[in-house]
């Protein structure tokens, strides 16, 4: 920390100051100052996750369990965004927190879960998404939750929300009898993990099933092999009565989508990760600055661009926000999700693509 600080008194003195600088040195949660959270304390919770509990700027406006938060961290010294889920419903301490997965050869969990230290200063965005439960005032509907490895986070969110725990998450022993303070509640919740020891938040659902709060099904891939989705009627006899919000990988909430669909069932899904088709040839990606990228058919034309050190702009890297739309002026693209070929020539005029779902199919130029 303190180290921290002489850095920055260094580098402060090697540049032009001004008044704002010096405010952001001793107080960068200050009201007015760019949204900014610092990291107060980070708990592991399996062997490859573990949650952050961040004190937020003054100008935190806020969230409604089971949205997410953009998070910027910067990770051998490039700025890297990501969206995390928010795991508690608002807390007395007005702290955050997110619960973070670490992906193999990820860039950002990876440093969020084994590198990131209480003290760290993170950059934030307000809260966003709608992934959240109707009013629950009026005659409130059955629900099911299905939650697959580190999708089970929005949905701890919104059930630390709905019953009394305690700022750590577990159930409040003093109001276990009470059960609930959302009496009158029917969840039944499907949580799926590869193991129980891998099971993120698989302790305080088993609270809040013991407590009465919740019905839990817990399914364990080694110990009851994976979940056949048309199956899931075994496990819930009720779904039809049920509206589900799943959160999980792509495979899953595909067939869970198709499994509805077909049933005429209501079904809400948030989505961490895209599904993608069979990858294309890929190309070079030119920019204005002369850059010039190549890039396989697998890979969205954002990542392959960060990962040369060009700076894009970004927003949920999933294909929902439109937040890293760029003109393309020359050349032929393909839709991730899909396949689809988006092509842009003289005659035709830039296109504009989404640069996080797209890859490059043979060689394309950006206006950026
Ligand atoms: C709305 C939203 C909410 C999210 N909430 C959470 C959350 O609560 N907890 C959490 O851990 N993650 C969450 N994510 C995923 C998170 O934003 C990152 O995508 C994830 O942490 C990987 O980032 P990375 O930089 O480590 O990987 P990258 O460097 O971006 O990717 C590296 C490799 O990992 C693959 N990959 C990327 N994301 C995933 C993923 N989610 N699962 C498996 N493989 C992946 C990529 O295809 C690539 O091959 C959420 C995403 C969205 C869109
Ligand atoms: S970053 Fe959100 S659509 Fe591309």
């Amino acid at each position: 920390m303190a180290t921290a600080l002489l850095r920055r008194f260094a580098e402060l003195a090697a540049t032009p100051l001004v008044p704002d600088d010096y405010l952001d040195l001793f107080n960068p949660l200050r009201p007015g100052a760019e949204l900014r959270g610092r990291i107060v304390s980070v708990h592991p919770e399996t062997a490859d996750a573990a949650t952050l509990v961040i004190k937020p700027g003054a100008d935190w406006a806020g969230h409604v369990p089971g949205q997410y938060v953009r998070i910027g961290v910067d990770v051998d010294g490039v700025r890297q965004w990501r969206a995390y889920s928010l795991t508690h419903g608002p807390r007395r301490d007005g702290h955050i927190s997110i619960t973070v997965k670490a992906v193999a050869d990820g860039t950002v969990s990876p440093y969020l879960v084994h590198r990131s230290r209480p003290g760290t200063l993170v950059h934030l965005e307000q809260a966003t998404g709608d992934f959240v439960l109707p009013d629950l005032d009026v005659d409130p509907p059955k629900f099911l939750f299905v939650t697959a490895g580190s999708g089970v986070t929005p949905v701890v969110g919104m059930l630390r929300n709905l019953f009394p725990v305690t700022e750590s998450g577990v159930i409040d022993p003093k109001s276990r009898s009470a059960a609930t303070n959302a009496a009158g509640l029917d969840i039944t919740v499907v949580h799926v993990a590869p193991s129980e020891p891998d099971s993120i938040f698989g302790a305080d659902l088993v609270a809040l099933h013991a407590a009465g709060a919740i019905n839990l099904v817990a399914r364990y891939d080694d110990t009851h092999g994976v979940l056949d989705i048309n199956r899931l009627v075994d496990l819930v006899p009720d779904l039809h009565e049920r509206i589900t919000y799943a959160c999980g990988p792509g495979g899953l909430l595909d067939a869970l989508a198709a499994h509805h669909e077909a049933l005429g069932l209501p079904l809400h899904v948030e989505q961490f990760k895209i599904s993608t088709v069979e990858p294309g040839a890929g190309g070079s990606v030119a920019f204005n600055s002369g850059v010039e990228v190549i890039a396989d058919g697998a890979t969205p034309i954002l990542t392959a661009a960060e990962s040369a050190g060009v700076l894009m702009p970004s927003g949920c890297r999933m294909g929902i926000c439109f937040g890293c739309v760029l003109p393309m002026t020359d050349g032929a693209v393909r839709d991730l999700r899909n396949g689809a070929i988006t092509t842009a020539d003289a005659m035709s005029g830039p296109v504009k693509i989404q640069t996080c779902i797209s890859a490059a199919a043979g060689p394309c130029r950006l206006d950026h």
